[in-house]
């Protein structure tokens, strides 16, 4: 048995599956959540795919005396993945101070007792999203970080600075900052897998709920970019794919195999897919006529943009195996199981 780790944001999407890696690999996962975007549900998948169920505790991350309760009674625990945020980018513009709030107070509170209760290490969930639209594709990390277009990610922009503010400081602590590009997919088993609040403002979910009949018709916003289709170009991540870097980023640095403090990782295929095109990939798969209609383009999005993930793939010695057609598969498996279990 390995160490503990502690996922916070692990009832979440990514979180949970990446649990499931974590518990594969021999970790001791233990998951706090204050369920704000998720349920205890996906607590008891991860025990059906892995046989444990990991260590759960519902707790907020801006409450920093439950934390201070959580580190005394869990000792030695050996690392942080902090995916424990709010992520939607159109709420984050209504509401900023939720999200100002929520996204640095939960890291902050993190980095402050950390060194008190000898955690040396963090992963840190950031995004794509602090490129912006990028000047060329592929992205690699030297890229310059653009403005944000969003609340939601100036937090991912800041959170990447305090992170560096603070081990620049001396103190004892090392991380790893991800940057995801569009996670999608479910786990194989289809017992966990992303359930969006309300109406989805992400693609995938929003073409899985359009082909069982939760929503009427998908919007694709825009065919009229400079792309050879006309639509908006994104490099789709498999979820499982995304959840195994954790494991590769968090052993790094257990094992001190890092020189530096604070490193910077792109998560993506290196493969950029339009948005038609993943529509079409997902009416191969499933077999199934998807209603769309081409609608005006979306506000603030990005024409296209793709990860250069040379450096996951020779310094991690991580790679995204996963082809987009079993993803979309995954994702619609995913659906199935959503309604046969009368959830959506
Ligand atoms: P998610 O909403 O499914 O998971 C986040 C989890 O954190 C949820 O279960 C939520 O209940 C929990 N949470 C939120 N605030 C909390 C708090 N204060 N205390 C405790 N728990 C809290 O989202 P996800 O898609 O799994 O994203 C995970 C992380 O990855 C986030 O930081 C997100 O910003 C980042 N990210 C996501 C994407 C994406 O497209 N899904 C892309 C790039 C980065
Ligand atoms: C993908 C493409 C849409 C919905 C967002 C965040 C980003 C990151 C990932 C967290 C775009 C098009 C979508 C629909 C559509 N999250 N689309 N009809 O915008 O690349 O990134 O999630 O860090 O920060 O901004 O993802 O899934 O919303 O959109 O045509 O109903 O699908 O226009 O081109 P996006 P998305």
């Amino acid at each position: 048995m390995k160490g503990k780790i502690l996922v916070t944001g692990g009832a979440g999407y990514i979180g949970s599956h990446t649990a499931v890696e974590l518990q594969n690999a021999g970790y001791e996962v233990i998951i706090i959540d204050d369920l704000s975007n998720s349920t205890a549900d996906s607590i008891d998948g991860i025990k059906r795919i892995t046989g444990k169920k990991p260590i759960f505790e519902k707790l907020d991350c801006n409450d920093l005396e439950s934390l201070k309760r959580l580190f005394k009674k869990y000792v030695g625990i050996q690392g942080i993945i902090h995916f424990a945020a709010s992520k939607a980018v159109g709420e984050s513009v209504q509401k900023p101070l939720l999200y100002y709030r929520n996204n640095l107070n939960s890291l902050i509170n993190l980095l402050d007792l950390m060194p008190k209760y000898k955690i040396p290490n963090i992963v840190f969930s950031s995004s794509c999203t602090v490129y912006g639209e990028p000047d060329t594709n592929p992205i690699d990390e030297s890229a310059p970080i653009k403005p944000a277009e969003s609340p939601y990610g100036n937090t991912k922009q800041i959170n990447e600075e305090i992170i560096t503010d603070v081990v620049r400081a001396g103190l004892p602590l090392k991380s790893i900052i991800l940057r995801y590009f569009n996670p999608i997919g479910a786990h194989p088993t289809a017992e966990i897998g992303e359930l969006p609040n309300g109406v989805p403002q992400n693609l995938v979910p929003y073409i899985t709920q359009t082909a069982i009949g939760v929503r009427e018709q998908l919007s694709i916003f825009g065919d009229d970019y400079n792309t050879p289709d006309g639509s908006c170009i994104r490099d789709f991540i498999n979820v499982v794919d995304l959840a195994k870097a954790h494991v590769v980023a968090i052993d790094r640095m257990i094992e001190n195999k890092s020189n530096d403090k604070v490193e910077i990782f792109n998560l993506g295929t290196g493969n950029g897919v339009s948005v038609l095109e993943l529509v079409k990939t997902f009416e191969k798969v499933t077999g199934k006529k998807l209603n769309y209609k081409i609608v005006g383009r979306r506000q603030g999005d990005i024409e296209k943009i793709w990860a250069d993930p040379v450096k996951a793939n020779t310094i991690l010695g991580w790679k995204a195996k996963e082809n987009i057609e079993d993803t979309m598969l995954s994702a619609w498996n995913w659906q199935l199981k959503l309604r046969e279990k009368g959830i959506m």
